[in-house]
């Protein structure tokens, strides 16, 4: 841009990023584009220019970086969507855009809590055992359809948007909810479905905690899926700190420029 704005490139889909897009709207010296994969039919919108869908991978989003002439790549992407971060990774190289991602940190066990950690989904299917059980299942929608080959469980599955029938078992309860869920509303509702174990994707953050703090309580076993590895590249725990590198930077630019 020849305005003297510097352009960024938020991926986001998470928390992290639409609290940095709001934290950035109406900044003059910036211009804030969020990116959204497309996954929800009716997502939160935020007060900065959004665009939905995928970029065709790697050289797709390189070009997409230079074609829009965006000076900074933000990944504030989940840290489930282990593609996209990769994607930003080397197309940020290719580009020759400076990246920063916003990796929340994962949880970790507390006293009390009862957890069976795993690598995959598939592997969470299998850590339910052949007995017949009740099972809160929170991992989103794109790979419940893995929980089909266990039948022989009851599901209480919570997902973003609709089910519909990814997930072909005999006995399902399909919650609709987008977070966040406090502690006190799902140790009710673990006790009112007679749940007995939980599986849980290993996301980090507050908004969904609520579910992990419940089961510590209620004395319910956890299935954890443990995260995907994502790239290292230079990153920060949250949206306030991604801020501070974007104004530390935009210090330094301006005093480059000054010079
Ligand atoms: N996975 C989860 O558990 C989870 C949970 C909550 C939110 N989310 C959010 O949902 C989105 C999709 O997750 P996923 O696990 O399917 O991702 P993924 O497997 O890493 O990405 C699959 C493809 O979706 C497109 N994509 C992903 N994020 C995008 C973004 N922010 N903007 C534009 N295109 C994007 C890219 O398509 P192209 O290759 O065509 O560019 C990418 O290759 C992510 O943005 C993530 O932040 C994911």
């Amino acid at each position: 841009m020849n305005d003297g704005t510097r352009r960024i490139l938020i991926l986001g889909g998470t928390g992290e990023a639409s609290a940095l897009a709001r934290a950035l709207a109406g900044r003059r010296d910036l211009s804030v584009t969020l990116s959204l994969a497309g996954r929800t039919s009716a997502p939160k919108r935020e007060p900065v220019p959004t665009r939905i869908g995928g970029f065709g991978g790697t050289e797709g989003l390189a070009r997409y970086l230079c074609a829009e002439g965006f000076d900074r790549l933000i990944d504030a992407t989940h840290p489930f969507a282990a593609r996209i971060s990769s994607n930003a990774a080397r197309a940020a190289a290719l580009a020759g855009v400076q990246l920063l991602a916003i990796r929340r940190p994962a949880w970790s066990p507390a006293p009390g809590d009862l957890w069976t950690e795993v690598a995959t989904v598939e592997a969470a299917v299998a850590a339910l055992g052949p007995d017949p059980r009740r099972v809160f299942l929170t991992i989103g929608r794109q790979e419940a359809g893995a929980f089909a080959a266990a039948p022989q469980h009851a599901y209480w599955a919570r997902t973003v948007e609709p089910l519909g029938d990814l997930l072909p078992v005999p006995h399902l309860t399909a919650i609709e909810a987008r977070g966040p869920f406090d502690a006190e509303s799902e140790a009710a509702l673990i006790r009112t479905a007679g749940i007995e174990i939980l599986v849980s994707k290993n996301s980090g953050g507050a908004a969904t905690y609520g579910k992990i703090a419940a089961a510590r309580a209620l004395a319910i076993p956890v299935v954890m899926v443990r995260r995907p590895d994502k790239p290292d590249v230079p990153s920060v725990a949250d949206a306030a700190r991604a801020l501070s590198w974007l104004d530390t930077d935009a210090h330094a630019a301006s005093t480059l420029r000054d010079v």
